[in-house]
């Protein structure tokens, strides 16, 4: 088998990993290994922007308790303490390397989601954050020269020897590589294909929570996942995130008949955390027998929302709807998930020689329910910890490593993808029971033979992957007995008793 060895090894190209490759990059050779392009990630996409404390009506205090509050009792404090008192360095470090953040004349341009009581979202060419930090962090890391690029190229597992990390093995041009490194950074991002309606790209299949699970590592709070209110609606059109950052410049929702709404459910009305907006969403869908409602954003200057939201204009557009003259049909769509594989505050796992930052790792900054562009703020400050704790590891590099996968492929695999989606939407979504969950067990486990056999093809790497998950997020929607934050059960609408603590799982607990 080839064998490569690299100093660090970073696996996913998004804000965290390569965040974390800057870090590393003065102390020995780094691989960034990605699935498919590097710039193909969750923050290619982000819209709405980065929540930071940059002036002066606002505090890291006001900025920590928001974020406390739509965690809903359950995030660690210490590691939101950590996010937003390092968070405004990470941005100015960020100006330093040629970010272009919107401005108001010499002033940075601030705007509001929900749940945040200040205006303190930094947003990019109107509503293309996620490019713009792109941009700026692939410029960096093409200037370092200890930090190569590894693109198309699939992780199949990890490397653990001794109950230690020594890498992972990949498939390149379908060929089996190890990759032996000190010290393994996982930051593969999120899981949102798991669900038949999401804001996600289609690289989000939760390998890294996959492979580090199959690894042994811990995971935890894996029920909470976040589903945005509003993703564009039309049969014809691509799912679509249409940013909350809309709302907070004034946006509404109507439904169908063209009443407002939001005020019946929550005093904060279409500023509500998450969670209540999209659960009204749905409420309003079934009582007036309808698939989708609006946002209406008919009252606004033109010119503004041309200027503010260009590229939700310019999609909306393609598929011939005008966001300043015509009601857009949305629906809430899986978005993000708050659970994933446990770290400290220095991106360490339950395994020696793994980390992990961003989306794929729980440090617990977002407890039961994300506060809106905290994520990608997670990515900075927590990618830059990790890559800092990583150069310090001291596993002694390991000289073999031996894998031997079969490369099978799974008959109906798209069929079995579809429908893994379809029960994972309708019967764990945004309302679930033990009625639903149940049967989205049974439903799932007729297909448990794939996550007994090794493949060396994305396709079916990823559906293991999802399949492994969507497990995993069924048995903690099961175990956590009540309704806290993003995590909503129809037949245990209270807390529940012990809701405050955390449900931790890892292969030792679940049987597949
Ligand atoms: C949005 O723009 O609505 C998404 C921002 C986020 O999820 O943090």
């Amino acid at each position: 088998m080839k064998t490569e060895e690299v100093d660090f090894l970073i696996i996913g190209s998004g804000v965290a990993g390569l965040r974390a490759a800057i870090e590393l990059a003065p102390y020995g050779g780094v691989l960034v290994v990605t699935k498919d392009k590097p710039n193909e990630s969750s923050t290619e996409y982000a819209q709405g922007g980065i929540a930071a404390v940059m002036s002066d009506e606002d505090t890291v205090g006001i900025h920590l308790e928001d974020t406390l509050k739509a965690g809903d009792g359950l995030c660690r404090e210490e590691a939101v303490k950590v996010l937003v008192e390092e968070g405004s360095e990470r941005i100015k470090e960020l100006i330093s390397w040629g970010a272009e953040f919107d401005r108001e004349g010499m002033k940075l341009s601030l705007t509001l989601e929900a749940a945040h009581s200040r205006r303190r979202i930094l947003h990019a060419r109107g509503d293309s954050t996620g490019k713009e930090l792109e941009r700026v962090l692939l410029k960096k890391v093409l200037s370092l020269k200890s930090v190569r690029k590894y693109p198309f190229a699939i992780t199949m597992d990890l490397i653990i020897k001794d109950s230690e990390c020594h890498g992972a093995y990949v498939v390149k041009d379908g060929e089996v590589i190890a990759l032996l490194a000190k010290a393994t950074i996982l930051t593969t991002g999120g899981a949102g294909q798991l669900f038949s309606r999401t804001t996600n790209p289609m690289v989000a299949t939760g390998d890294g929570m996959s492979i580090a699970f199959r690894a042994g590592a811990l995971l935890e709070d894996m029920e909470f996942v976040q589903f945005h209110p509003t993703s564009l609606y039309s049969p014809t059109a691509p799912q679509f995130l249409l940013s909350e950052s809309m709302r907070g410049e004034g946006a509404v929702l109507r439904n169908i008949n063209g009443e407002r709404f939001m005020e019946r459910y929550h005093p904060m009305a279409e500023l509500a955390p998450r969670d209540i907006v999209s659960r009204a969403i749905i409420s309003e869908m079934v009582r007036t027998d309808s698939r989708h409602v609006y946002l209406d954003l008919r009252h606004m200057d033109k010119d503004f929302v041309k200027k503010r939201f260009p590229a939700i204009y310019a999609t909306c557009l393609r598929y011939d709807v005008d966001i300043t003259s015509d009601l857009i049909p949305v629906s809430p769509a899986a978005h993000y998930i708050m659970g994933g594989v446990k770290t400290d505050l220095d991106g360490k796992t339950s395994i020696k020689g793994l980390y992990a930052a961003g989306e794929v790792a729980c440090t617990g900054v977002h407890g039961a329910n994300r506060l809106a562009s905290n994520s990608l703020l997670e990515g900075f400050v927590y990618g830059a910890r990790a890559g800092s704790a990583a150069r310090n590891t001291v596993i002694s590099p390991s000289k073999s490593a031996c894998y031997d996968p079969a490369s099978g492929s799974i008959p109906d695999s798209e069929e079995i993808r579809r429908s893994l989606r379809k029960i994972m939407w309708e019967k764990v979504g945004i309302i679930r029971c033990a009625n639903s969950l149940d049967e989205a067990r049974r439903a799932l486990r007729v297909h448990n033979h794939i996550l007994n056999e090794d493949y060396c093809r994305r396709h079916e790497l990823e559906l293991k992957n999802m399949l492994t998950l969507a497990r995993i997020i069924i048995e903690a929607a099961d175990m956590r007995k009540g309704s806290v934050g993003a995590h909503y059960r129809s037949d245990f609408k209270d807390r529940g008793p012990n809701w405050n603590e955390h449900i931790a799982i890892d292969k030792g607990i679940i049987f597949f």
